[in-house]
């Protein structure tokens, strides 16, 4: 069965001081939530700093992005053995914003998603259309795209170790959410996707979140959708209150 997994992505937010104080808070406050995965991902800067105030916590440290190369001259870039020795379980890749901004291919999150895939971290994969293709009605072939191509050459026990994210674009940073009948159609195609690549019981295993806007108010009846299986987390991952209420309403579910 799959297990709700709530992860904060801080993106270029925070220094250091009030990011080891939000996860002081959120070790204070974070109660018996035993039924759902939790992770932050900091700035990679921070990881080192925010993996030390975790420490012994249940919370997982993630980062956000990493090069595919095992070492050598990659100036400025860092390696996934890197973000092992920081105590990373997560890596988030392709995000809307690392393909938008920085240019990043299905290719690049392929060739990445092997590399992390192979340190023994835990991939999440982001995918989803932007506004224009939605009102275009091509959510579905430019979903289905991305997947196929990002997850190429996955064996099925590799396939369900990787965590999906489906975040539509115009819902990241703009307050404007899917509704759950939105994000679930996407979710249920993706896992018929995978069901047709892979196999029925790789899809079945396969957690994906959502992504865009998810708040306390907004989560639970996302999170109450069948293939939904927990929230990548943006804004409202900054402040221990909302990001404990998003992580409250998955525990509040039964799967
Ligand atoms: P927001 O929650 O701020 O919309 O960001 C979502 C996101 O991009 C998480 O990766």
């Amino acid at each position: 069965m799959r297990k709700f997994f709530i992860a904060g992505n801080w993106k270029m937010n925070l220094l250091r001081d009030s990011s080891v104080a939000l996860v002081h808070q959120l070790m204070d406050q974070l109660q018996n939530t035993s039924s759902v995965d939790v992770a932050v991902c900091p700035p990679s800067v921070y990881l080192h700093d925010v993996g030390a105030a975790l420490r012994g916590s249940p919370i997982q440290l993630g980062a956000q992005n990493v090069h595919h190369a095992t070492e050598g001259a990659y100036t400025g870039e860092i390696s996934c053995a890197m973000l092992n020795d920081l105590g990373c379980r997560y890596v988030i890749l392709g995000h809307s914003e690392r393909r938008a901004i920085f240019g990043e291919t299905d290719v690049d999150v392929n060739v990445k998603l092997h590399a992390v895939l192979k340190a023994g971290l835990t991939p999440i994969v982001c995918v989803g259309e932007t506004l224009q293709q939605r009102e275009a009605g091509e959510t579905q072939q430019v979903v289905r795209g991305q997947c196929t191509h990002s997850l190429s050459g996955l064996t099925n026990e590799q396939m369900a170790k990787t965590v999906l994210a489906y975040e539509p674009v115009w819902a990241i940073g703009t307050g404007k959410t899917a509704t759950p009948a939105q994000a679930e159609e996407v979710h249920a195609d993706i896992r018929k996707l995978l069901a047709t690549t892979f196999s029925g019981s790789v899809a079945n295993a396969v957690v994906i979140q959502y992504g865009g806007s998810v708040k306390a108010d907004n989560a639970m009846e996302l999170l109450g959708q069948p293939n939904i299986d927990g929230a990548l987390v943006g804004g409202a991952s900054l402040k221990s209150d909302s990001f404990l209420a998003i992580v409250q309403a998955a525990a509040k579910i039964k799967k």
